[in-house]
């Protein structure tokens, strides 16, 4: 199978893969925010998706695409399997993470300290690439712990592109794998946004995605004049309308209100809650949608508070929407 580019529009604006945050009713979520981002899933280990529960750890819905099925692993046959698998379910791109530093990470000899093996995940990718019909890409830092030679850097890169790889996210700082926390390790180790700007230059046919630290509009803008992508995490889930704005700006469209936006989830919601899913499972990912506006530490609080009641429906989110649209008090 030949290698896949994707197209320039579809990788412009990425939310990027998180472990417990992006599951199917964030995305969903996100989706509805920025029509034309592309999603990620929490990482999955390829050994999961081979032996585990895939109605649960695959789970996605129809609007979601384009939505990437991130992996984890280092074994090039079980990769494979887990790509064709993941290809199977509708995912649109496969993501290897080469990035995630935690200790039980690095303990299976998969994430960040795959930038020491670029010969293991070159043979990955090219399992992968031979097992779907779909794009494989590679999520990475730009080295770990004292790496700090871009020549280094670029010759990683180039061992995988030769396998089929021909988009690259990087999350532009080390991983430091010993001493710190996969929190510290997205704060600490400084970025060097400048190591994908020059990626992009030195290798124009590949697609470069640049990640880490992204937190307004502006900024992610900025980045367009370097590389092919920006993705955003934490930004993009704490608070959620800078997507919906970014989306906008970038694609066009008319602005919607949060309140709008807020609205078109009811469909999804209820149908959720009729197949039993509790409201505090979908909810947990709305609780930024007002950060920093009038209201919306109310709306917050209302729906932390009131989502894991038993019976808790859409009603509760009507309430939590009306605090944030009071009038407002004259003095
Ligand atoms: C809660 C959380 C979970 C994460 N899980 C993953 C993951 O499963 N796979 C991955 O490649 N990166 C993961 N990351 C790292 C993010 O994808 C991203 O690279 C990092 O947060 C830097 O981007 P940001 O500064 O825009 O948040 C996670 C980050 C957070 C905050």
């Amino acid at each position: 199978m030949s290698p896949k580019s994707l197209n320039a529009q579809a990788i412009r604006l990425s939310v990027a893969p998180m472990m417990d945050w992006t599951d199917t009713h964030c995305r969903v979520f996100h989706r509805v925010l920025a029509p034309h981002a592309r999603l990620y899933t929490e990482m999955v280990h390829a050994n999961a998706v081979v032996l585990g529960d895939r109605t649960r750890l695959l789970a996605m819905d129809a609007i979601e695409h384009p939505v990437a099925l991130q992996l984890g692993g280092s074994e090039p046959e079980l990769l494979a399997q887990a790509a064709r698998i993941g290809a199977e379910h509708g995912f649109d791109e496969i993501n290897l993470n080469c990035g995630c530093p935690s200790d039980r990470v690095q303990a299976g000899r998969f994430g960040a300290c795959l930038m020491r093996e670029p010969a293991l995940v070159a043979d990955s990718v090219a399992a992968m690439v031979a097992a779907c019909a779909i794009p494989v890409t590679v999520k990475c830092r730009l080295g770990v712990d004292d790496d700090h030679d871009y020549d280094h850097f670029v010759a990683f890169i180039d061992t995988v592109a030769a396998a089929g790889c021909r988009m690259f996210v990087v999350h532009a700082r080390n991983a430091w794998l010993k001493g710190l926390s996969p929190k510290e390790n997205r704060e600490v180790p400084p970025l060097r946004y400048d190591w994908a700007y020059a990626l992009k230059r030195d290798r124009p046919g590949l697609q470069v995605i640049v990640n880490g630290g992204i937190a307004t509009e502006a900024e992610a803008t900025a980045h367009l004049d370097h590389v092919d992508g920006a993705m955003l995490g934490r930004a993009a889930y704490h608070d959620p309308y800078l997507l919906h704005r970014l989306d906008v700006a970038w694609f066009g469209g008319t602005l919607r209100t949060r309140g709008e936006l807020l609205r078109a989830m009811r469909p999804y919601i209820e149908d959720q809650l009729a197949r039993g899913v509790y409201l505090k499972h979908i909810t947990r990912h709305l609780l930024g949608l007002f950060a920093g506006e009038r209201g919306g530490r109310a709306f917050r609080q209302v729906l932390s508070e009131g989502a894991h009641k038993p019976g808790a429906d859409w009603s509760l989110i009507e309430q939590a929407l009306a605090l944030t649209q009071a009038p407002a008090l004259v003095a």
